[in-house]
């Protein structure tokens, strides 16, 4: 198999010489070090370094058998999880299949990633003449969101199919022995896929929380782990020279050492929308803390070069940019000639919708370029599941050595207690009413 990912960073020679990326060699170096050598924080979450190779094929054929016998007797599948429990799948999804969730058979609809009574309503409601299975995927297995949601759904699929249908139709994927949902799970006799206890939800993409709603979609989980067991060779390399993982994670630090506080990943293609919020959760979980953390975000081309193209043109010039385009689509529409020119677009008869893409990219590079826009590529080779198996992985290594080189825990995320704590203690959970009484007393001096 052949490398199908790749960063170019040549274009950042204007604000990174070779000299600073060579002063970074044993900064990169020590940090590679610290996770092969399992020395670093958060040590005890580093499954995901060697998943793609250490998962075992019993898992994949579990994953695969359990998705092949559910299949024939799903229209919907309802994917439920929050955070790093669902955007690995949708990502997955829509970097691999067809535009129009309509072409998909058996669609998969994520529920459970936020808090609104209107979407479970219309969701019950697409839903009531399709043959449904679920698939309930939280780590801890405690998580309010698709708890929630999980509530509403198993009463529905019950008194839909009935309790001994509805729990072959109900997939778990938790903790090996932690949490409500595990309790549940055995006690409803639900199939269940654990989540390994050292990888982190925002690095389990590739275990059964990414790869099982991925097979209920249709897609080759095989070939997409070959393709990140492939990305752990070359982006396991100890130099920088050909490891594109630590390149991009040594770029990120010195942009961000400079000033450039925001990375802007600018997908362009349709298909990669999902993989950009999969990375914003990634990195901005992964190095947001200690007051510190580049802040990630995301827009789509050329869509958003219509709107927030003059803000990267023109605003603040506190942001660099990562271009994600996708060299090679399924298909290639080409543009006619038409006789009387009438739209004045005949200058690009022949041109496919990609030559058209590839040079709004190059002008939109250059242009940006023009406006102090410190610009990097990564480039998909297409859309299969070896090339997008390889993103996932060069992703994760290189969010991991960037972390490590801002000098973070990458593997934690204890800023996400914080808005917990206080809605349990708002909605009185059991045990948080006099903390409850005390927010509620500041919210009114609020006013809110
Ligand atoms: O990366 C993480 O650990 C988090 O984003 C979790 O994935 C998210 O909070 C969901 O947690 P859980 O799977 O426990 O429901």
């Amino acid at each position: 198999m052949a490398q199908k990912i790749f960063y170019d960073d040549k274009c950042l020679g204007e604000w990174i010489t070779p000299a600073e990326r060579a002063a970074y060699e044993p900064s990169f170096a020590a940090a590679q070090d610290m996770l092969n050598k399992r020395t670093g924080p958060g040590r005890e979450f580093l499954g995901w370094l060697d998943l793609p190779r250490t998962i075992g094929d019993a898992t994949v054929r579990r994953v695969v058998d359990t998705a092949a016998a559910l299949r024939p007797k799903t229209d919907v599948l309802i994917c439920i999880g929050i955070g790093g429990s669902y955007l690995g799948a949708k990502a997955a999804i829509e970097f691999t299949s067809p535009s129009f969730e309509d072409l998909r058979k058996p669609r998969v609809i994520f529920a459970g990633h936020q808090i609104n009574s209107d979407y479970i309503a219309d969701l019950l409601e697409l839903v009531k003449d399709k043959a449904v299975a679920v698939n309930v995927i939280s780590k801890s297995g405690t998580t309010t969101e698709p708890g929630i949601t999980f509530r509403i759904v198993k009463q529905w699929m019950e008194k839909r199919y009935g309790k001994a249908e509805a729990s072959k139709r109900i997939v778990a994927t938790t903790d090996p022995q932690k949490g409500s949902l595990r309790k549940l799970a055995n006690e409803e006799n639900y199939a269940t896929f654990d989540i390994p206890s050292d990888v982190g939800g925002r690095f389990s993409v590739l275990t059964p929380v990414g790869l099982f709603p991925c097979a209920m979609a249709g897609l080759d989980i095989r070939n997409m782990l070959a393709g990140a067991g492939e990305a752990m060779d070359f982006c396991g390399k100890g130099s920088l020279e050909g490891n594109i993982a630590g390149s991009y994670a040594v770029s990120r630090n010195i942009l961000f050492r400079r000033g450039k506080t925001t990375e802007v990943m600018a997908m362009c293609a349709p298909q990669l929308h999902y993989l950009g919020d999969w990375f914003k959760q990634l990195a901005g979980e992964s190095e947001g803390k200690n007051l510190t953390g580049i802040f990630p975000a995301s827009v789509d081309y050329t869509t958003d070069l219509h709107s927030l193209g003059q803000w990267m043109q023109e605003g603040v010039r506190n942001v660099f940019e990562t271009f994600v385009v996708l060299a090679k689509t399924n298909t290639s529409v080409p543009l006619p000639r038409l006789g009387d020119d009438s739209d004045e677009l005949n200058y690009l008869a022949g041109k496919t919708f990609e030559d058209v893409n590839a040079e709004a990219y190059r002008g939109t590079l250059l242009a940006h370029l023009d406006g102090s826009v410190p610009c990097a590529t990564v480039t998909c080779a297409d859309r299969s599941e070896e090339t997008l198996g390889q993103a996932f992985y060069f992703f994760e290594k290189a969010i991991a050595l960037s972390g490590y080189l801002l000098r973070v825990n990458p593997f934690d995320q204890p800023g996400v207690e914080a808005y917990k704590k206080n809605m349990f203690a708002l909605l009185s959970k059991p045990g948080n009413e006099k903390q409850g009484e005390t927010l509620k007393a500041r919210l009114s001096k609020l006013g809110v």
